[in-house]
Order: structure tokens, then sequence, then C-alpha cells
């Protein structure tokens, strides 16, 4: 048997219409209404996963580039999924839920009072996603967006003063006390006065402190900077890396490093690795699957263009497919990253666009490890290798449809019980508990 590990769900297009553009899915489930994320979270709990991760971006990014985003929905609209939260605490009883939030868009005294709230009426089941993305700021305020080391300075900022503020009623505050009709002791609570590079409010806070622990504090940043924030402050690490042993075990490497160095211990963190598999019944439909794939025609890589265009904020599907890519296109605010991901290893001045995209439509055999298209025991083998590496658990990335629930956990959750991997049994007491369990 193979010892178990954490599991987790990513709803990667966030709370908006994310089955948009696959017939498959089309279902007549309202976005927009809970129902369709009750169902599958309910399916969650029961399959033995930890938490539901949402997504978020609160802007719709320029004027320039805003038809980009949302003509095929990939880039928004998008609700804020800390309200959805609820909803799914509702249907569910030892489920964490993770919405993504931002430090540019709410002030801490705000935020903590908030966040306090959902962690008792949740029973303590309450993540955050602290992301620090930066083009988002003029819709908080007219100030110049920070730059990328500086937005991770004000979300440690932020995230300190939210602690000091869920920590400012002390020993023995709260004293409920019918007896005497005491409710709480005024004089064992500390005001807080934060005055900061970013942020400058006083306390103590209006909500109840927890008796179960904070918020569990999950980050996805990738960047240096991203992993020392990481190390200093997340109970879950969200990772992308290519699923190789050394690739694997050095990610984990900094991480532990950087909790170290901010005086935690390894074991603090749970590191999970995203993945986004497409499970099939048999290792035949895999094998045509993939080689389906390996010429996709044009309609497939117009689909694939357009989401690079969202992702990218540059209009991919006006350019010749058959030209090499200029890369004077893509203005300043893109990411290099995002467009390594498009261009790989290529040579950008002499490779047509043509072949960028097909390189990205093209799917890939999990048994070769060359992509994620295998059947349940193919994904259930490179698991039960991510734990011989040392791994915590495994992210998976997809929409929140039950079509998509079904079609990834049918069949992969009782190969994963049967070896021992995924765990049978809910944990009650909060997610802190259900990631400290094993
Ligand atoms: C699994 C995963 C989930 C992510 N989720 C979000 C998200 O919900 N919102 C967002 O703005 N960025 C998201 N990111 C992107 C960045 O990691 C994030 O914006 C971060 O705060 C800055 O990252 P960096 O340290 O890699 O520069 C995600 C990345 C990964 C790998």
């Amino acid at each position: 048997m193979s010892r178990p590990q954490h599991f987790g769900w990513f709803l990667a297009r966030g709370f908006g219409p994310h089955g948009w553009g696959y017939p498959s899915l089309d279902w007549d489930y309202d976005w927009t209404r809970p129902d369709l994320y009750q169902q599958s979270a309910r399916e969650l709990e029961q399959a033995g996963f930890d938490f539901l991760l949402i997504e978020d971006a609160p802007s719709l990014g320029s004027e320039r580039t805003i038809d980009l985003r949302v003509r095929h929905a990939f880039g928004g609209p998008k609700h804020d999924p800390l309200l959805l939260a609820p909803y799914l605490f509702q249907a569910t009883r030892t489920l964490g839920v993770i919405p993504t939030v931002n430090p540019a868009a709410s002030l801490p005294y705000t935020a903590a009072r908030q966040f306090a709230t959902l962690q008792h009426l949740s029973g303590h089941r309450l993540g955050l996603n602290v992301v620090t993305d930066t083009g988002s700021a003029r819709h908080f305020s007219d100030a110049a967006p920070l730059a990328h080391d500086a937005a991770y300075d004000r979300a440690e900022e932020w995230l300190a003063g939210l602690r000091e503020l869920w920590h400012s009623w002390g020993d023995g505050a709260l004293v409920a006390d019918p007896a005497s009709g005491v409710y709480a002791d005024g004089g064992r609570m500390d005001a807080v006065r934060h005055r900061g590079e970013h942020f400058s409010f006083d306390g103590p806070l209006n909500a109840l402190p927890f008796p179960s622990g904070d918020p569990v504090i999950a980050s996805p940043g990738g960047s240096g900077r991203g992993l020392a924030f990481a190390g200093a402050n997340s109970d879950i690490q969200l990772a992308l890396a290519p699923l190789h042993e050394k690739s694997v075990r050095e990610y984990r490497a900094r991480i532990h490093e950087a909790a170290v160095a901010a005086g935690r211990a390894p074991e603090d963190i749970r590191i999970m690795f995203a993945i986004q598999p497409t499970i099939v019944s048999s290792r035949d439909e895999a094998d045509r699957i993939v080689a389906a794939s390996a010429a996709p025609d044009d309609a497939t890589l117009v689909q694939v263009a357009r989401k690079q265009s969202s992702d990218l904020e540059t209009d991919l599907t006006a350019l010749d497919l058959d030209k090499p890519l200029d890369v004077a296109v893509f203005g300043d605010h893109v990411s290099h990253g995002s467009i390594r991901r498009l261009t790989g290893d290529r040579d950008v001045d002499t490779t047509p666009l043509r072949v960028h995209l097909t390189a990205l439509a093209r799917l890939g055999r999990l048994s070769d490890r060359s992509g994620f298209v295998g059947t349940a025991d193919e994904f259930a083998d490179l698991i039960e290798e991510l734990g011989g590496w040392g791994n915590d658990g495994v992210l998976l990335w997809g929409d929140l449809h039950p079509v998509t629930v079904h079609r990834t956990l049918d069949e992969l959750v009782p190969v994963l019980r049967r070896r021992g991997i995924l765990r049978r049994e809910q944990i009650d007491g909060g997610l802190h508990a259900t990631l400290r369990a094993f």
C-alpha cells in the first residue's frame, strides 16, 4: 500500500461561465446560481477531496484588450468566489473551500472581519488563495500598480495585519459565562495599532477568535519571491512544475528552504502539484485520442489561438498562421513566462505561428509521460510515483461541472482508494485538521 496524499480541485476559470465553448457541457446549468457548484462540491467531498479552490481575477483587463478576454469568456466575466463560499459550506460538511483573494482589493480590517465570519460559519473550513496580480490595481485606487516583488511585500503586510487582528482577542478575552453574565473581557483585548508601508489601521477586531486555527493560507506564486512568500506564510503551496523526479524534488526543496529561512518547519506546508488529466477507460482509447490530436485542423488551432489571445491579451486570431510570430505584437504588459508557454524552445524568428499552436493543441500519453491522457490506473501510477518522491498532494485542474467531475473521478477514486493513496473517511475539525491528518 502507498501512503495517502491530499487532493484538491482547482476551478481554473473562476466563478464564471467556465464550461463555455464545450458543447458536451451544455446541460443547462446556470453558472450564476449556486446549484451547479453545490452539486459538484458534494461529489468532491464524497470522493475524499480536502478542498475546492476557486481561481479569481477581479479585472476584465485593459480597455484595449477587454474584447479578447470576454468574447469567448476565457478571461471574464467572473463573480466573486468569496461570496459563493457560504453556499458551498452550506451544501457540504467537511470539504474546505478556498476562494482566491487579492490583497490589493480589500483593506485588512474588512478582510479580517469577513474571513473570520466565514471561518466561524463554516466550522473552520475556510482557506484563502493569496495572489498578487498587479494589473487590476487601477480598479482599487488611482495609484500606479506596484512592481512584482513590491506586490508581494504588500501581500505580506496585509496578511500579517489580518493575523494581528484575528489574534487581537487575547487569552481569556472571551468569557461567555452565563453565571456572571459576562460575555467578554475588554481588558484582555489588544488595541492593535498598525502603521505600515501600505496599510494603517487600528483594532481590535469585532469578530470572535478561532478555537481551531486561522483560515488556511494557500499560494500559487512560482517566482523566487512567490516561493519565499509561501515558505513564510502558506499552509498549502500550489505547484506548477514538470512532473519529473528532479524538478519535483527541487521544487519541494526550494519551498522547504524558504520555510526554514522563515523560522517554520518543512512539514508546515503541503505542496500540491497541479495536473489537468484526461482520464479515459482504456489504453486504446487514450492512444486514439492522442493520435487524433497530432495533426489539428485549422478550427482547432483557432480555438487554441482564442484562449492564448485572452491569456496574452494580444489578438493571435488576426495573425497569419503560416508566418513567424513577430514578438513586437506583445505589449510590455504581457508576461514573458506566458509568451514562453506559447513559443516553447522553438526559434521564434523562423517558426510559423501554426507550429506553436499545433504544439499546444497536441496531447500526450500519461504512460510515457509525454502528456496527461491516460487511464485511471496510469494516473494512479503517476501519483504513486510522486508520493515516492515525498509529494504531499495533487491539485486536479478543470471546470467544476458535474460532467467533468464524474469523467475525472468515477474510475479514478476506486483505484486510488484501493492503492491507499486517497482517504476513505471524512475528517472533522476543519481544513487544518484535514491537512494535518497525515
Ligand atoms: C495552480 C495555480 C493557480 C493560480 N491561481 C491564480 C489566481 O486565481 N489568480 C491570479 O491572479 N493568479 C493565479 N496564479 C498565477 C500566479 O501564481 C499569481 O498571480 C501570483 O500571485 C504571482 O505569481 P508569481 O510569483 O509566479 O509571479 C495561479 C498559478 C498557479 C500555478
